[in-house]
């Protein structure tokens, strides 16, 4: 505390400011340029290179270990002030001893920033994000990520790796379940709410952290699903479809980007000073700072764009990168490029000016111990608020994908209902991927769940184990290919039963990061296990698990009812319950399409028409393949309810618009069932004509809308400029008239239809 008091002193004599309270936020922002100012100009070069230096804990990984990266290093660097940042240090304890030596045995003691991966929660963990982004529901996401923020605060962490705003169409890729999806408007407006949900109103509250819009850019287009692969791809989807929600982030006024592992069109994302002095730092005006990956500095050397790490060094810096994310690049090897004059100071200034400003903005000048408060690490963890939260979304993120014979919601008595499938007895794999603060087997399992309605006979059975071995936090999962001897047990007690609910899927950890796959169907023994059951009982209910689509094309034409329930987090269990038992009337929308094979994969629903696009001649020469049909599984936009809706009335304000004035959509929706319930109304239009061709169909508006049953409501929409153009190969954005077909209705196969022109 005595550092900071002198660094006060220091910035306060050169300046003349006196009470930033009372200031407006304009003035705020000048005081925070001044205080950095006069930071800046009683700072060594290797102090402000310190800045641009985070270095890992000491606790858990979350990547390879760099060489020569040993703790004693770390802490020496730490007294001199010449780290900038850490990541992965959890809890008031560490981190309050970490910055208690940076503050008070550093020249400066300038505070740190803590990172950490809170991806979709810290111990109380919210469904993984690709489920979340399946309600559709912005203010509950919002909600989601500001409980995740309450409790990283509350351990000391004041910054997030989150959200992952990279739209991808590859579900063979790990990180889809990190995701909002395939669709660049409905992941900006879900970046938007994650941002805002983690950052608050107000950055400098003790409950909110600084957020990180990932990962810049185009890692979702990596080449085959494979991880950490190369990303070739042009301006269009560049434009219209990578760079949209990361543009959304910035406007919502995110604190930090991350850039990528990938190269994009041959240079590596961290060492591209196109992405991100020219656009994000030059054509987007961002003011923020931008950490590299984890090691993706050191790694330019592998990808053979950097000669070695000193190279690497430079070309990031000079590329934008500000803090280097354990590559330790710029700690070695930066303050000897700037006195070599490789790299210009006014490089460096600007990137600590980027940190700095960031520290200034959460308050960590004003009190570098604010996130360190025990009492509030106490309380705030695992709160019954916060289970209640996560329990809310977790119910909103379930998607209904079939339920023939309304098999659903099961009838709460005189059922005898089996429960089989690993996964329902598993406390573990429903966590998810990503779960740094919080303790494995801790999710209500689906078995702790049913067994809370206790007016049915339930009995389970295990019918085969999913993984065998260990599946910590970095662990592979290995899963069981061969072990069938207990499946003699679930047939029997299926066939005694009158409903079977099979619980199957992925493990947690199939997902996420470094777990790309080649096949997406039911993993191990499952699918066996599944038609075996069959065989005995045809009246399944298949609660699928899972981090990203799946190909369950047999499932879909043999089993009645099919509920998608991702890895829904610590309340999984609670969840499925409830929406199996109809106390909860799901409402969920795809936010990815489901493929019916993995060959299909990138599948998406804002495909191009093609010149061939339908068999015209009855002859083999139009688009589509030969050994399955070419339409997916499941389509984005795709989910049922308990409740049936009807759309009528799709009308327009006219049929010919002058560009630049706005089209009036309204719509009647009618819940015709007797079940109060929610729909997704969504809208999409189809630009007949373009100079660059345009998708099928694009997502230009949703509501999410309670409807009494019975009851009809009138939606409506506007489209603009902002909604009706798009960007041409050279990056502008433009509006081109002609004809446009608007589409309305409850997935992207909406069939009713309406036109105009714009002139
Ligand atoms: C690598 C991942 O790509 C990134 O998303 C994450 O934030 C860092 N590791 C830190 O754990």
């Amino acid at each position: 505390m005595k550092k900071i008091a002198l660094l006060g002193t220091l910035l306060f004599a050169f300046i003349s400011c006196q009470n930033i309270q009372s200031q407006t936020s304009n003035t705020k922002n000048q005081n925070i340029e001044q205080k950095i100012d006069s930071l800046l100009s009683i700072m060594t070069i290797e102090e402000k290179v310190g800045q641009m230096n985070q270095y890992n804990g000491f606790w858990n990984v979350t990547g390879p270990a760099p060489e020569g990266g040993n703790a004693e290093k770390k802490y020496e660097d730490l007294r001199k002030g010449y780290v900038g940042s850490m990541l992965n240090v959890r809890g008031v304890e560490n981190v309050r001893a970490l910055q208690k030596i940076i503050v008070e045995e550093s020249r400066l003691g300038i505070p740190l920033i803590i990172g950490s991966d809170v991806i979709h929660g810290y111990k109380t963990l919210a469904p993984i994000p690709l489920a979340e982004s399946a309600s559709w529901d912005l203010e509950a996401i919002k909600k989601s990520a500001s409980v995740a923020a309450a409790e990283a605060s509350a351990v000391g962490v004041n910054w997030t790796f989150a959200p992952m705003v990279d739209i991808s169409r590859d579900a063979r890729w790990g990180r889809v379940m990190e995701g909002a999806g395939e669709d660049p408007f409905l992941g900006s407006k879900i970046a938007v709410a994650r941002v805002t949900g983690f950052q608050g109103e107000d950055l400098s509250a003790v409950n909110t952290i600084a957020a990180c819009a990932k990962h810049f850019a185009a890692y979702g287009f990596t080449e085959a699903g494979k991880e950490y692969n190369t990303v070739d791809i042009g301006t269009s989807t560049l434009y219209n479809y990578v760079l949209p929600p990361f543009k959304a982030a910035k406007d919502a006024g995110v604190k930090t980007f991350m850039n990528s592992f990938n190269d994009l069109n041959g240079v590596p994302a961290t060492g591209d000073k196109f992405l991100q002095r020219d656009i994000l730092k030059g054509k987007w005006n961002f003011d923020g700072f931008v950490v590299s990956d984890w090691a993706s500095i050191r790694e330019m050397v592998d990808w053979g764009h950097a000669k070695d790490l000193k190279d690497a060094a430079k070309k990031a810096a000079i590329a934008g990168s500000d803090l280097d994310m354990e590559s330790n690049a710029y700690i070695n090897h930066l303050v000897d490029l700037v006195k070599s004059g490789e790299v210009e100071e006014s490089l460096i200034d600007d990137a600590a000016r980027r940190i700095l400003r960031v520290k200034f903005e959460l308050g960590l000048f004003d009190d570098p111990y604010k996130y360190c408060d025990e009492e509030r690490e106490k309380t705030v963890i695992g709160s019954t608020k916060h289970l209640d939260a996560v329990l809310d979304m977790a119910k909103k993120s379930i998607v209904l994908l079939k339920n023939d014979n309304n098999l659903l919601p099961l009838k709460k008595e005189g059922q005898k209902i089996a429960l089989i499938g690993a996964l329902a007895n598993d406390k573990n794999s429903p966590l998810g991927s990503w779960r740094i603060g919080s303790d494995d087997n801790t999710a209500v399992s689906v078995l702790e769940g049913m067994q809370a309605y206790k007016g049915n006979k339930l009995t389970y059975a295990k019918g085969a184990d999913l993984f065998v071995g260990n599946a910590g936090f970095v662990h592979e999962v290995i899963i069981n290919e061969t072990d069938k001897s207990d499946f003699a047990e679930a047939i029997k007690v299926a066939k005694q039963s009158d409903v079977v609910v099979m619980v199957l899927g992925e493990h947690g950890f199939q997902s996420g990061e470094a777990r790309s796959r080649t096949n997406l169907q039911l993993p191990g023994v499952q699918q066996e296990l599944l038609e075996a059951v069959y065989k005995v009982n045809k009246n399944i209910v298949l609660v699928l698990n899972n981090g990203r689509p799946l190909a369950v094309s047999w499932a879909d034409e043999h089993i009645p009812a099919i509920v998608e329930a991702w890895q829904l987090g610590t309340q999984t269990g609670n969840a499925v319950a409830q929406v199996l038992y109809g106390d909860y009337n799901p409402s969920g929308k795809l936010p990815m399409t489901f493929p019916r094979h993995v060959g299909q994969v990138p599948i998406y629903y804002n495909y191009k028409n093609t010149g061939r696009p339908t068999d015209k001649d009855n002859n083999v020469f139009w688009s589509h393949y030969i050994d399955s049909e070419k339409t997916p599984l499941y389509p984005f936009g795709y989910g049922l309810s308990y409740s049936t809706f009807e759309y009528s009335n799709l009308n327009l304000n006219g049929t010919s618009f002058k560009t630049g004035s706005e089209v009036n959509v309204s719509v009647n929706v009618t819940n015709t069932s007797n079940i109060d319930g929610k729909e997704v109304v969504q809208l999409y239009i189809r630009d007949l004509v373009g100079s660059v061709t345009r998708p099928v169909r694009e997502l230009k508006g949703f509501e999410l809308v309670e409807l009494k049953a019975g009851e009809t409501k009138t939606i409506n929409f506007a489209l603009n400029n902002e909604t009706l153009g798009f960007y041409n190969n050279q990056g502008d954005y433009i509006v081109e008239p002609g004809d446009f077909k608007v589409f309305v209705g409850g997935s992207s196969t909406a069939t009713l239809e309406a036109g105009f022109e714009l002139k």
